[in-house]
């Protein structure tokens, strides 16, 4: 897609789709609703009057144009009073902008920006939009394929000329949203192909691409490196595992940071198999990985002063005669023993392992992302991340993220108490505890590899995955996570 800017008037904007935001109440007074009522001789106000159609947030009113103007349709998209129009707003209208363009077959379209409204920056509308604009169909075939793509945007600024920092943020924006798509693309990809190879593969591209270090290991390299609870998971599946690291290393660095992804491409549940209803969906258990690929690319767009790492534990958990069983022992990267109780806890296994390589870097802090626990759906639903950290100031850093990226993310706490349940009698650590507090557990196991480094927690299981399309979030995969991990990355610089 291309993004042009321009200082046009709407009555002369050419695009198959003409999008403008209306403030709630503020139908008759924005100018650019008044100047094109009068091209339409006063049939907008008219249908927006008999719709009942005031600009409330998430509004939608679509106009055949009938030649009347240049453009073909008009698209007019409440948001709701001024107060709330943030950041996150205009990013999640852009993007309802780009997908009612693509559900009207449309090749352009152009977004009229409003007038002096605090918070309309333009790299979260180009963000909008490129996300908005996202679909997954390369599997659909004849007519079921597309049958026209969105591929030029104008923004049209209504205030003042376009300025080579107009541009700018127009282009990151532009990119960032296109990293998220990567994110998308590689949790939408089914099982088959996306295998943890396939996942490198993908890493070493985004390296090539963006001029990242990375560095792969494969079975044998994860073995003699140590990480024995990656490889455990890893032996049950004829797609072996893959530990991945790619670096962003800018000179003189403010400070260092290390996102860790859990990149399951597909959960079986391995011996202790998962029930066959939903089970296709664990071809999602990728997202975290997929959102710490997305986030390196985006970074390398952003650039900022801060050296970045993002690591990557990718295997297949499957049932096999090769496969690991329950009351297994084994070691791991860091030194402790664990026994395994259930092979459909395998996430924070590989992640462990991963925890330990990613502390060994001595960053300043670590954030992991990782589908962790059904039982994280169960506390906040489909929508939100459950995040844990042991330190006020680090979660106050992260709401701050998730506030300015538009994603849900809510504390949970780690429970001291629940620490026991993860006492064996066999091994230094068991990896489950009980049923209840499922995603709190799961946390507590965690902690144990990340030694003092300051750390984070994502239990994503929830919003990886979406039911259905609203704001800037598709159906299918999200790349939730890459946006709120980006800002923090920048508010760290
Ligand atoms: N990948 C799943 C968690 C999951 C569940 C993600 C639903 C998305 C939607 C994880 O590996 C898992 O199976 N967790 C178990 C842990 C249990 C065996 C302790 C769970 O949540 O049931
Ligand atoms: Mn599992
Ligand atoms: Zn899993």
């Amino acid at each position: 897609m291309q993004i042009q800017l321009s200082s046009k008037d709407v009555t002369a904007a050419e695009a198959d789709v003409l999008a403008l935001f209306v403030i709630e109440g503020g139908l008759d007074r924005q100018k650019a609703v008044l100047a094109l009522n009068d091209s339409l001789d006063g049939a907008l106000l008219a249908s927006a009057s008999s719709a009942e159609f005031t600009g409330k947030a998430d509004q939608l009113l679509e106009l055949c144009t009938l030649g009347q103007l240049p453009a073909k349709r008009l698209v007019l998209i409440g948001v709701g009073p001024k107060r709330g129009f943030d950041e996150a707003a205009v990013r999640n209208y852009a993007a309802t902008a780009a997908r009612a363009a693509n559900s009207a077959n449309a090749r352009s379209l152009a977004l009229a920006v409003p007038e002096k409204i605090p918070g309309v920056g333009l790299r979260a509308v180009s963000e909008g939009l490129v996300l908005g604009a996202y679909r997954f169909t390369k599997y659909l075939t004849g007519d079921r394929a597309p049958h026209a793509r969105l591929d030029e945007a104008v923004v049209l600024k209504l205030e003042g000329r376009p300025t080579p920092a107009d541009r700018r943020a127009i282009d990151s924006g532009m990119e960032i949203g296109y990293a998220v798509r990567i994110a998308r693309d590689a949790v939408n990809e089914p099982a088959n192909v996306l295998t943890p190879e396939a996942l490198a593969r993908l890493a070493r591209r985004v390296a090539r691409k963006h001029r990242l270090k990375v560095k792969v290991l494969d079975r044998q390299g994860i073995v003699e490196a140590g990480m024995k609870l990656h490889a455990a998971v890893g032996q049950g599946s004829v797609n072996e595992p893959r530990f991945i690291h790619l670096s962003y290393l800018p000179d003189k660095p403010k400070a260092k940071l290390a996102f860790v992804g859990k990149g399951l491409t597909f959960d079986s549940g391995g011996l202790c198999i998962k029930p066959a209803a939903g089970m296709g969906e664990m071809k999602s258990d990728m997202a975290g990985a997929a959102a710490v690929i997305g986030l390196m690319a985006a970074v390398a767009v952003v650039g900022p002063g801060v050296e970045v790492h993002g690591i990557v534990g990718a295997a297949e958990n499957m049932p096999d005669a090769g496969a690991y069983r329950p009351g297994d022992v084994f070691g791991s990267l860091d030194g402790k023993t664990v026994e395994i109780v259930n092979t459909d806890a395998e996430g924070r296994l590989v992640l462990a392992d991963a925890l330990t390589y990613a502390r060994r870097l001595e960053p300043d802090l670590i954030v992991d992302a990782a589908t962790l626990t059904g039982a994280c759906v169960v506390a906040l639903g489909k929508t939100c991340t459950g995040y844990f950290t042991g330190q006020e100031q680090l979660a106050r850093r992260i709401e701050r993220a998730a506030r300015e990226a538009g994603e849900a993310m809510w504390r949970l706490p780690l429970v001291e108490e629940m620490r026991e349940q993860l006492k064996s009698d066999v091994a230094d650590l068991k990896h489950t505890g009980e049923r209840w507090g499922g995603a709190i557990s799961a946390a507590l196991f965690l902690r144990e590899f990340v030694g003092e480094i300051p750390w984070v927690h994502c239990d994503i299981a929830g919003p990886a995955l979406s039911d259905r399309a609203k704001g800037a979030v598709p159906k299918g995969g999200t790349g939730h996570g890459v946006l709120t991990f980006l800002r923090l990355v920048e508010n760290a610089g």
